[in-house]
């Protein structure tokens, strides 16, 4: 296994990017919020087909929680993610603390437009200024050639593909599938905060997703219907939903049906007791 660097200030981290790259390294970063799993693994493996060396930063960032959410129960575990990085082939780890980050006196942020505003936007305020506040940060201090992100977080990603072009920071945003447990559950780190009978319910997202994706192959392609695939399957394990939609797959705007020929996505948020988990699946199926 490797050696890591473990970098913890603002100033150590654009130091050694700024090394990498005077060194005529490729630098990918996997921006994460720790609890690493599977999923973040699998991107940071996919950063080191892309660049020579890969930086991975944890960072639970303040600014895209709401106030009653759940920052200070967010599951930390550096040295456990820390090996995990260094297993998995990341060269360095950025851990900064929240001081560092925002320190006091702290005033600028990030706003993306429309794409921030539905889905979870809409139900979470302010958390995709948060997101795109901390992701433009890391780009500006790290200036990487590649950063990568998992489509769990669809509208993450469309939001951080639109801030790196629109801000023309010279980053090209990755997305790589999302990793699902062998039963179909997506991987989140809000995984970790759900007892087995609650993990047994948690997997009434990716079955109504599935069921919706078979309903679709069989020809059935208004959203109504769709949507009702997801919502049964909710509705059978008491799941609460948040939303469920289907939407232009790079827009995110609502549709009312899947057209031929063009890229859609359902998608849905729920409750499972206290915990909010999301998921999505292309519609149609890919490679269909
Ligand atoms: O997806 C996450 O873990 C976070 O939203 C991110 C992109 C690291 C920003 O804090």
């Amino acid at each position: 296994m490797a050696t890591l660097t473990v970098l913890k200030t603002p100033r150590e981290a654009a130091a050694w990017a700024k090394r990498v790259r005077r060194a005529g390294q490729r630098l990918a970063l996997v921006p994460t919020m720790g609890a690493l799993h599977e999923g973040h693994l699998s991107l940071v493996r996919e950063g080191l087909r892309r660049a020579d060396v890969v930086l991975v930063s944890i960072f639970v960032n303040p600014t895209q929680f709401g106030p009653t959410e759940d920052l200070a129960r967010y599951p930390r575990d550096l040295e456990g993610d820390v090996a995990k990085c260094a297993e998995a082939g990341a060269a360095a780890v950025y851990a900064p603390e929240p001081g560092m980050v925002y320190p006091p006196g702290y005033q600028t942020y990030v706003e993306v437009g429309e794409l921030s505003q539905g889905l979870c936007g809409a139900r979470r305020p302010g958390h995709f200024r948060g997101v795109a506040t901390v992701v433009t940060k890391l780009f500006a201090l790290l200036r990487p050639h590649v950063a990568l992100f998992g489509e769990k977080d669809y509208q993450q990603l469309q939001v951080i593909t639109a801030l790196a072009q629109d801000l023309e920071l010279g980053v090209e945003v990755v997305g790589m599938p999302t990793v699902r447990e062998p039963d179909g559950l997506a991987m989140s780190s809000r995984n970790r905060y759900l007892g087995a009978e609650d993990r047994r319910r948690a997997l009434s997202l990716s079955q109504g997703l599935f069921d919706a994706q078979a309903q679709e192959a069989r020809g059935v392609r208004d959203a109504e219907s769709l949507r009702k695939a997801v919502r049964d399957r909710l509705d059978a394990a008491n799941v609460k939903e948040d939303y469920v939609e289907l939407v232009d797959a790079r827009t995110l705007k609502p549709l009312e049906r899947v057209e031929t020929g063009h890229a859609a996505r359902l998608l849905v948020a729920a409750f499972v007791g206290a915990t909010r988990l999301i998921d999505n699946v292309p519609v149609p199926r890919e490679g269909t």
